[in-house]
């Protein structure tokens, strides 16, 4: 079956999706794009081959489609997502999930009660090099993973989305608003977290009410440790959206802009630098693949429509590492180790 799907929110993200909509012509057609700027829904519309009708309310819409891609500010992300599932449509949602606990449980439940199928939009989850990385860490293809490490070094000022700055409306910082991807792509490689600690600034960031760059250290059940560090603040950058594993036979390299896998092995004991006998093999090379992996999303999600299988970003999982975020919050505020191990992880 073709679905008729509607966009709600047609900012910055939407117009990713819609980008990369004509390669899913087989399996889904925008109905409708909706945005309470009617410039802006009608720049999403004229992005695709059909120019969908335009509208500012969304439940003027919601008649058109059977499927909703909702791509809004966060403090909107609960109530729009409830009344699409109320209305019967099933839901992509952009991340994160929702702002509090709260919200989540009751998207959760509105998702049960209707019978819908409810996605959280975590694309880097279809990103295939690193679904390769999630591969071979499980599997342990070399050894076992003691330190997962992620970069991500941007500068990001958006004068045209204050809600993008302020801590109510975003749901706290960079972290949650950006890392909650990396966060998530933690506890999916490598399982539950047991304690760490976040510390982040707004410093160099002045635009931002909570941290514009956020430092995150998470130990495991497993041992291994995680690292993640990510600003809005970058005027520069060397690492961009790096990812490092670390394993018994070697070191796992992504860089996203270069889009290789890279294994380094064969390092010698004790030399300080890059010694001259380091070897690398390239897994996997996908120069010229997108960074943001959204028709592979997009597809997964309308298979769990037709099947009614459980999206593999979950709203469950999702919540999972919300919780870890706002623990981290919670102890950076009162000055203590985080602790998770209250926090169920559907992983
Ligand atoms: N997955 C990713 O890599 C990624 C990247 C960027 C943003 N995002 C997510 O996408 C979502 C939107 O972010 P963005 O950067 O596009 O923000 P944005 O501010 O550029 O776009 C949001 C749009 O929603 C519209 N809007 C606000 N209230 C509305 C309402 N009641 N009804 C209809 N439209 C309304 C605004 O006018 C705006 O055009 C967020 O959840 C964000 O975290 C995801």
């Amino acid at each position: 079956m073709k679905h008729k799907l509607i966009l709600i929110g047609c900012g910055g993200m939407a117009k990713t999706h819609a980008a990369r909509m004509e390669t899913l012509e087989d399996r889904v057609e925008v109905a409708a794009t909706v945005d309470i700027d009617l410039k802006k829904a009608q720049a999403v519309s004229d992005l695709l081959p059909n120019h969908p009708p335009v509208f500012t309310d969304y439940h003027d819409a919601l008649e058109l489609g059977d499927v909703v891609l909702q791509v809004l500010p966060h403090h909107l992300h609960a109530s729009c997502t409830i009344d699409c599932l109320d209305a019967g449509k099933h839901v992509l949602a952009e991340k994160p999930l929702a702002n509090s606990k709260e919200e989540c449980l009751a998207m959760m439940e509105a998702a049960k009660r209707n019978k819908k199928v409810l996605m959280t939009a975590y694309c880097m989850r279809f990103h295939p090099i690193l679904r390769e990385m999630r591969r071979l860490i499980r599997e342990k293809v070399y050894g076992e993973c003691f330190q997962l490490s992620i970069w991500t070094e941007q500068l990001t000022i958006r004068e045209d989305a204050a809600w993008l700055h302020d801590r109510k409306l975003l749901g706290g910082g960079q972290l949650f608003s950006h890392g909650c991807h990396y966060i998530d792509l933690m506890l999916w490689m490598l399982g539950k977290p047991v304690k760490g600690t976040h510390c982040g600034s707004n410093k160099c960031t002045p635009w931002m009410d909570r941290e514009g760059t956020s430092n995150v250290c998470l130990e495991f059940a497993s041992g291994a440790m995680g690292y993640h560090f990510g600003t809005w603040g970058a005027r520069g950058t060397r690492m961009g959206y790096s990812f490092q594993a670390h394993c018994e036979k070697g070191l796992l390299d992504f860089k996203l802009s270069e889009n290789k896998l890279i294994l380094r092995g064969k390092i010698a004991e004790h030399v300080p630098g890059v010694p001259e006998d380091c070897k690398e093999y390239v897994l996997m090379d996908m120069t010229n693949a997108p960074a943001k992996h959204t028709v592979e999303e997009m597809r997964h999600f309308l298979d769990c429509v037709d099947t009614r299988a459980t999206p593999e970003t979950s709203p469950e999982q999702s919540l999972a590492g919300l919780e870890v975020i706002w623990e981290l919050y919670k102890a950076e505020d009162e000055n203590r180790l985080a602790d998770f191990r209250n926090i169920s992880m559907p992983f």
